[in-house]
């Protein structure tokens, strides 16, 4: 084998390098105040513990919506559902009402949860602890339900994609 090539300082070439990894998308949404606020995430990944159950997901320093949504008392966190690309986007976008048409359930205790989607789970913050220009954030599950007939949508080198089996 080849050497490995140092670490690219190219921010496109390092971006390319980990959109490689195929991932989920979670999408965390609660009601503050009144306001409803979400964000996507790619960097969600779950099983970190199962007694007692913990998920992650990093956070970059420079979100203006994690500042408001880590106030909330529980995170409606959606594990995106086949379906969900355009709602991603939508969740995602820097402009406009993120919510906007989107299939929304608020529990008693003001988590959004998205319908569609192949998991949704209750979560309240644990820990968050810095990590370059992100945070990592662990969060403790508190409730779940799980539909085993919604695939989750996946996302791989800055597309969105569906489960195939390979043959
Ligand atoms: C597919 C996808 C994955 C994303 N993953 C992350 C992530 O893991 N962490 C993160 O902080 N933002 C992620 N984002 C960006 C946020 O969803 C959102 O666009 C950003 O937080 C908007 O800025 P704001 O926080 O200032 O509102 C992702 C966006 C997309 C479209």
């Amino acid at each position: 084998m080849t050497p490995l090539d140092p670490v690219a300082a190219d921010a496109a070439e390092l971006r390319a390098a980990f959109g490689r990894f195929p991932s989920g998308i979670a999408a965390l949404c609660a009601e503050v105040d009144g306001e409803k606020l979400g964000l996507v995430a790619s960097s969600f990944s779950v099983g970190v513990s199962f007694d007692p159950p913990l998920v992650m997901f990093s956070v970059q320093n420079s979100s203006t919506t994690w500042p408001r949504l880590r106030q909330a008392s529980r995170i409606g966190v959606s594990v995106l559902g086949r379906d969900h690309a355009a709602a991603c986007r939508q969740l995602a976008s820097r402009r406009g009402d993120r919510f906007r048409d989107l299939d929304i359930v608020r529990s008693r205790t003001g988590a959004l949860l998205l319908h569609g989607s192949a998991v949704w789970m209750e979560c309240e913050i644990l820990s968050e602890n810095p990590a370059g220009d992100h945070a990592i954030v662990l969060l403790a599950v508190k409730e779940m339900r799980v539909d085993r007939e919604m695939e989750p949508l996946v996302y791989h080198g800055a597309e969105f994609r569906q489960l195939a089996v390979a043959s």
